[in-house]
């Protein structure tokens, strides 16, 4: 038995982390201050885009990426039914329809033959892929499909930060306009609640920045009420800005980017170890028939961000809630990441999704597990979840 409940993800703050937020507090800036500005070419320069914009969450960096990508209501936006409900609400705040595509029970990533049937059918304008627990999707496949059939890509990056795909880091926006991710603390790294949006395209930049402040920019040459915006002599006025957008506050806080800062210094550090945890959780689990431990493709690296299990409850006997309690009874937490999307009242409801609209992301579902992963696992809690795992998943 464990001397703590282990969750299935958690962050890992250390005395670093913690003074440097402390020092913010003593600061002049609190908000709208250097430390954002700092974090964001921090993180552009890490995942090798040209820009990055941080925000409040990451929904509202999907929410950012479709305004500034011009979503319009009647849209077509379609994702992953396994991801978080995000990943498809951020078309619905625009007034653009969510549609859905079926995964690839490889990688439990969008199916980019799935996709490509749609397409043939459909007019679709963004494609939200999910780089699903961190193992990214399928890009060069989906890049092709973009260019035959004419949409954009945002990349739900939210649990890939540190991943790469074919030597490309997760967030370069190589095949897509736009990477998202969040800094919940179950994520690679933290910021509380945080979120990072990146892009190699100035225009989509520039709007990112005016959507996350309200629509106003303070960009002189883009200004419109010349006469509001200019004295006599033509200087700009000191004071002066321009709303010409409806936007939001989705700013993020400079104390949340000084927590930023010290966490991205260790993401590679934090990859590391929850890659090693995976490798010895795939021996651990190897013998084990009753489970199928998650793949790693030969051109990607899997950022981990989920260890997710498949487990066949048919064959074990026992339901899935039965045995998330009884591993719960010894302090190891799991989730069943994720319910798919368009079984959701809402989705269902609107559009009349219904049970064997996307067969494989349903069979996921009804096998998936999450568990324990993060990088301040102890060696030794490692191997005891193996150890409990294979006791409780076993036909005696
Ligand atoms: C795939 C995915 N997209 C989007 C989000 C939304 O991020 P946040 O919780 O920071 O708003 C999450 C977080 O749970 C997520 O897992």
């Amino acid at each position: 038995m464990f001397d703590r409940f282990l969750p299935y993800s958690r962050q890992l703050i250390d005395k670093e982390d913690i003074e440097k937020v402390s020092s913010v507090l003593k600061d002049d800036f609190l908000t709208q201050g250097p430390r954002i500005s700092l974090f964001e070419k921090k993180f552009a320069n890490y995942v090798g885009a040209k820009f990055a914009v941080a925000c409040a969450t990451g929904t509202a960096a999907l929410h950012l990426a479709c305004q500034a990508l011009k979503l319009k209501p009647g849209d077509q936006l379609l994702t992953s039914p396994i991801t978080f409900v995000a990943s498809a609400n951020c078309a619905q705040f625009i007034g653009a329809d969510t549609y859905f595509a079926d995964i690839d029970l490889k990688n439990y990533c969008i199916s980019p033959k799935s996709l490509e049937k749609i397409l043939k059918k459909r007019k679709i304008d963004v494609v939200v892929v999910v780089h699903m627990s961190g193992h990214p999707a399928n890009l060069t496949e989906i890049y092709k499909l973009k260019k035959r059939y004419n949409f954009k890509i945002i990349e739900d990056s939210c649990h890939a930060l540190g991943g790469i795909y074919k030597k490309k880091k997760i967030g370069s926006c190589f095949y897509s306009e736009i990477s998202t991710f969040s800094f919940h603390p179950v994520k690679p790294i933290t910021t509380g609640e945080g979120g990072m949006i990146t892009t190699n395209d100035k225009k989509i930049y520039e709007n990112l920045l005016k959507f996350r402040t309200h629509g106003i920019h303070n960009i002189k040459k883009n200004f419109l009420n010349k006469k509001l915006a200019f004295d006599k002599s033509g200087k700009v006025n000191q004071w002066y800005y321009e709303m010409t957008d409806l936007g939001f506050n989705y700013r993020i806080t400079d104390i949340q980017s000084a927590l930023g800062i010290n966490q991205l210094k260790k993401i590679n550090q934090f990859i590391k170890l929850r890659r090693k945890i995976a490798k010895i959780y795939n021996k651990g689990f190897a013998k084990n028939k009753l489970i199928t431990i998650p793949q790693e493709s030969t051109d990607v690296k899997h950022a981990y961000h989920l260890y997710t299990i498949l487990i066949d409850f048919k064959k074990l006997g026992k339901s899935r809630n039965e045995v998330m309690q009884k591993l719960k009874d010894n302090n190891i937490g799991t989730q069943v990441l994720y319910i798919p999307v368009h079984l959701q009242p809402y989705y269902s409801k609107k559009y009349g999704f219904k049970h064997g609209d996307y067969p494989y992301a349903e069979k996921y579902y009804g096998k998936c597990l999450s568990i324990p992963i993060f990088p301040g696992l102890k060696k030794k809690e490692i191997y005891q979840v193996i150890n409990k795992v294979n006791q409780i998943i076993s036909i005696k």
